[in-house]
């Protein structure tokens, strides 16, 4: 006879998941090959004349836009499943919310979007900033994709306490679409979006990322008025 523990089994969601990057992965690298590829054809191919012409740099133009939208779609995915692994820096938030701003400005500006930015003198926070700041950045590319004619996104660093926890805390504000209470718990599911060409996964991820770090994040919203996405990450030297 035979006895066995299931729990000895550990989680298969876990391999799932792993598998999936590793799937990803040598997925990115052949689709980058094919980018490449497309766009010398196209260049090659110089400016069309006939008809049969046009039509195969037409044909060719639509593959590279299908080829860059599974880019898109595979490097998101990755970020969602990669960062197991952290980095544990000192970080000076304020710092970094204003090196994300002013990395990203003249993309946001162009989209009519004007940032304003507040920054605190607040704790420093024990955390990885490159995850950080593709955290800061979803809040922000979202808070402008809710604006489609353009509008203004506030930006404030600041500190409270959180459950009793001294915590620093990242606001971006829009005065954008807004979200309704129903659909607020949805939004942080995988592939769930409404924008045009989104992924679903920004949220997601910007989540993990938040809770890697011991954090979590706060919505307010009011439908047509806008939204208000809040990080909070606890001050460094309050880990448990
Ligand atoms: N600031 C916001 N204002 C209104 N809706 C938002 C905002 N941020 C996120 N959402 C909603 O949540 C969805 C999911 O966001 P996200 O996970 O970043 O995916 P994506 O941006 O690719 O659509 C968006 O499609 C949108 O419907
Ligand atoms: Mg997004």
């Amino acid at each position: 006879m035979t006895a066995f523990d299931a729990s000895q089994l550990g989680s298969w969601e876990q391999d799932v998941a792993s598998l999936a990057g590793m799937l990803v992965h040598e997925v990115k690298n052949p689709l980058s090959t094919l980018n490449i590829s497309s766009q010398l054809i196209i260049e090659e191919l110089g400016s069309p004349e006939s008809a049969r012409e046009q039509r195969t740099f037409r044909r060719l133009e639509m593959m590279q836009s299908e080829i860059q939208r599974i880019e898109k779609i595979v490097s998101s995915f990755l970020q969602l499943t990669r960062p197991q692994k952290m980095e544990r820096d000192s970080i000076e938030v304020s710092r970094l919310v204003e090196e994300v701003i002013s990395r990203n400005r003249e993309a946001i500006e162009l989209e009519g979007v004007s940032v304003l930015f507040q920054p605190g003198k607040v704790s420093t926070v024990a955390g990885d900033s490159s995850l950080l700041h593709q955290a800061i950045l979803n809040l922000i590319i979202n808070g402008c994709s809710a604006m489609p004619a353009g509008g203004e996104l506030l930006v404030r660093v600041i500190e409270t306490t959180y459950r009793g926890f001294p915590a620093v805390v990242i606001e971006v504000t829009d005065t954008g679409v807004g979200i309704t209470e129903e659909a607020i718990p949805r939004i942080f599911r995988p592939y769930v979006s409404t924008t045009e060409g989104g992924t679903g996964l920004g949220l997601p991820t910007t989540l993990r990322i938040v809770r890697l770090h011991g954090g979590t994040i706060m919505v307010e919203s009011e439908p047509e008025q806008g939204s208000r996405f809040s990080i909070i990450l606890p001050a460094e030297g309050q880990d448990k």
